[in-house]
């Protein structure tokens, strides 16, 4: 066969889907913004953006000023939204809740336990103390996003999301049985069991790097620290439960990247940060997921359309399209002096987005 026909032949593969939104994102803020907002924007319609700045987001008008900051950063033409959130501390008041209900740029508040990730020092210690505001946001319909691992140092690392939903998630649920809940980056096969069997008020996200990864990335052959996030991730039973969660077509689990931006200097260091940045090609990490599992059928409503669906949010009408073709993924994104390590830096993908 000759080589034209033989290339007239060969069928491209592509894939469209409804634009996705990315429900947990963290876009930082000063030099890196640009960077990474970029690769969101051309992937995603929204994205629910994280709070967890040094100075953390804790009233309306600081998440007003980032907005206003992240927006300035976007590629001219881009039509990416970022839905903003406040970062709940002791401090939040009932009123903070009421300005967020009618804020129509904030959509959520963020609950970090006080030292479990990233500038999460000025999270909650006690959540008996934050009650009252869980009630005014159950009586606002103001969600409530949670990192949900306990923190206390005697906890092994590997138990804390499990220990978190028995001891702190299930009365938060009982006490408010009409507060809008997402579990965030669930790990565990606890996590995934709890949230199938809760209300509809309860939705958990699901990131790439737990539907591709379990512990053996990070820690067979050497201590790899683009792996490391938190929650961290688990033993391969955890991972397939996952998988099937993120497959199943159930309304409550949906894509949120958890694409958390570190300097490399940062990542691997004697004491490396958490996160794994993935926004550089989030949407093509997630079809090679689905695509082991036979399941690209399910991948449009789990990016597309459950988390706008839990939100009360329009579903996004335009379209992206994937391109079956291989790429090597850059050992590094960014300017000099702010050089991230993206997720699989060197390996291939299988994936491109047009
Ligand atoms: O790995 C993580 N990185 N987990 C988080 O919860 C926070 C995030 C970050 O902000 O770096
Ligand atoms: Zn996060």
């Amino acid at each position: 066969m000759d080589l034209i026909l033989q290339k007239s032949i060969q069928i491209m593969k592509t894939l469209t889907l409804i634009r996705p939104d990315d429900w947990h994102l963290h876009l930082r803020n000063g030099e890196i913004l640009k960077t990474v907002v970029a690769h969101s924007a051309r992937q995603f319609q929204r994205a629910m953006v994280m709070p967890n700045l040094k100075s953390p987001v804790v009233s309306v008008e600081d998440a007003l000023r980032y907005r206003a900051e992240i927006l300035q950063a976007l590629p001219s033409g881009s039509s990416f939204e970022p839905l903003m959130t406040l970062y709940l501390t002791p401090q939040t008041s009932v009123e903070d809740i009421q300005k967020v209900a009618e804020n129509p740029f904030i959509y959520a508040l963020k609950l970090y336990p006080a030292g479990a990730t990233t500038h999460s020092e000025s999270g909650v210690t006690n959540l008996n103390v934050i009650y009252p505001i869980l009630e005014a946001m159950q009586k606002y319909d103001v969600p409530l996003l949670i990192h949900g691992e306990v923190t206390d140092t005697n906890t092994d690392i590997f138990d804390r999301e499990r220990i978190f939903i028995e001891t702190q998630l299930i009365p938060i649920v009982a006490q408010f049985p009409d507060l809008k809940i997402v579990l965030e980056h669930v790990t565990t096969t606890e996590a995934v069991q709890f949230v199938s069997a809760a209300s509809q008020k309860i939705a958990a996200t699901i990131t790439p790097q737990h539907l591709l990864f379990n512990r053996n990335a990070l820690l067979v052959g050497g201590i790899k620290p683009h792996y490391y996030c938190l929650p961290i991730l688990k033993r391969e039973s955890h991972q397939r439960s996952l998988i099937a969660a993120a497959i199943s077509g159930n309304p409550k689990f949906f894509l949120g990247t958890d694409s958390a931006p570190h300097i490399t200097a940062l990542k691997e260091n004697a004491c490396g940060c958490a996160g794994c940045y993935s926004a550089f090609a989030a949407i093509e990490l997630y079809t090679e997921a689905f695509e082991k599992e036979n399941a690209l059928d399910k991948l449009e409503a789990f990016a597309a359309f459950y988390g706008a669906d839990f939100y009360g949010l329009p579903r996004n009408t335009t379209t992206i399209t994937l391109e079956k073709k291989s790429w090597e993924i850059p050992s590094q994104y960014g300017e000099k002096n702010h050089l991230i390590t993206p997720l699989n830096a060197n390996q291939t993908l299988h994936w491109k987005q047009q």
